[in-house]
């Protein structure tokens, strides 16, 4: 039995490993997270008190970090602004929290030897073209495109460079996008399902034809554990489950599935440098850990994931309005920007 120090635990993708690790293994989880807009305490609500603890604070708080770093056998670290849209509006905060705040894991896991699993994105590798058979592997150059995916990019750069100079035992992971429970509703899919629920019309950036490759979270969850458990030191894994759909065909399947018309959306401003496509070949995550998603069928996990938000309507409403106010704010600055 281990203890795992777990940055970001409250936020999306950081909550459902938690609970994938409470129900799978017997470690202990101990979290630390700011509780930034996007960090929630109600998704770690009802966890098992003896094996859970939630520490609220910031990973740039380094006598904190060395504190729970050297109280704890591992690091997974999902800590992160995570949001293209509000990196596009105000990059410091990934600055800070993206460069800086891994530098400052990087220190205290360095000062103890401590094993680090550092979670990124696919998003450092740049897009790939609409309709080509081209995948991102562990191999393929760093092209970011955002402020968000370059503040990932060095982020990755800093966990190789740690590996390379100082010995640090971490492994990294780049995952395509995620879905599913405890996703904030700011992100394409929540955002679609909540408006529907509240009656609002989803928005489609641009013509939609935009590719991003979904795999299921707790998909995802499954992979960094065996990355963590069985990965080797010094490696990276890229995580994906064979998903890739434009963002046209994603808007009306939660339409259809919602029960309206399959062209009841609202075709809005597309982001600037908007990505075009992600792929991921997980051959080595699957070869090497013999890892397989369980979650295959992307319209069977979009239902689900549409009655989670129907059946938790506590847990989004208090963040939808503050959600819809920054986007409005964000699109008249956009349409400043286009003329
Ligand atoms: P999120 O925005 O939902 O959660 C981020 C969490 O980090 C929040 O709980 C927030 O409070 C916390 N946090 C932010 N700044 C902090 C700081 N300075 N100190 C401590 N905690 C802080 O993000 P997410 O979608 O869950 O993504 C988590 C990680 O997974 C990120 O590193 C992201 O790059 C990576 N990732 C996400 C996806 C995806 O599809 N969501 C895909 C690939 C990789
Ligand atoms: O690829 C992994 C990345 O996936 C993660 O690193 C990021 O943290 C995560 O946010 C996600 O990034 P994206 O920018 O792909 O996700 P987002 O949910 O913001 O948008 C998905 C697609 O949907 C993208 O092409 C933009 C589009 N979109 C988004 C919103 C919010 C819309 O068309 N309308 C919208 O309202």
């Amino acid at each position: 039995m281990s203890h795992l120090l777990v940055t970001g635990g409250a936020g999306f993708v950081g909550a459902n490993f938690v609970h994938h690790v409470l129900a799978h293994t017997d470690h202990r989880v101990t979290v630390l997270d700011k509780l930034t807009y996007a960090g929630n305490r109600a998704s770690l609500a009802g966890l098992d008190p003896t094996r859970f603890t939630l520490v609220e604070g910031d990973i740039n708080d380094a006598p904190l970090v060395d504190q729970l770093v050297a109280g704890t056998d591992a690091t997974i670290h999902f800590a992160a602004e995570s949001h293209n849209d509000n990196s596009l509006t105000n990059p410091r905060p990934f600055v800070d929290t993206n460069i800086v705040g891994t530098y400052t894991l990087l220190e205290a896991v360095r000062k103890y030897d401590a094993r680090l699993h550092h979670v990124s994105t696919d998003e450092v590798f740049g897009d790939l073209e609409l309709g080509s058979p081209e995948r991102f592997t562990e191999s393929t150059p760093y092209m970011p495109s955002s402020p968000y995916s370059s503040s990932k990019a060095a982020s990755d750069m800093l966990v190789r460079a740690w590996v390379r100079s100082f010995g640090v035992r971490a492994t990294i992971s780049n995952s395509s996008n995620n879905y599913g429970p405890f996703q904030h509703v700011e992100k394409f899919i929540p955002r679609q399902i909540t408006n529907v629920l509240r009656g609002i019309r989803p928005k489609l950036y641009g013509d939609g034809r935009n590719v991003r490759d979904w795999i299921h979270v707790d998909d995802h969850s499954a992979a960094v554990l065996a990355v963590l458990e069985r990965g080797r030191v010094g490696e990276t894994y890229l995580i994906g489950a064979e998903g890739e759909r434009n963002n046209k065909d994603v808007v009306e399947t939660i339409l259809e599935e919602m029960g309206h018309p399959r062209d009841a959306y609202d075709r809005v401003t597309d982001r600037p440098g908007h990505d075009l496509r992600y792929a991921i070949d997980s051959t080595k995550l699957r070869t090497e850990l013999g890892w397989q998603p369980r979650f295959t069928n992307f319209t069977a996990g979009l239902r689900a994931t549409i009655q989670w938000y129907r059946d938790h309507e506590p847990w989004w409403a208090p963040m939808k309005i503050a959600s819809e106010l920054r986007y409005a704010a964000h699109e008249l600055r956009l349409d400043d920007m286009t003329g």
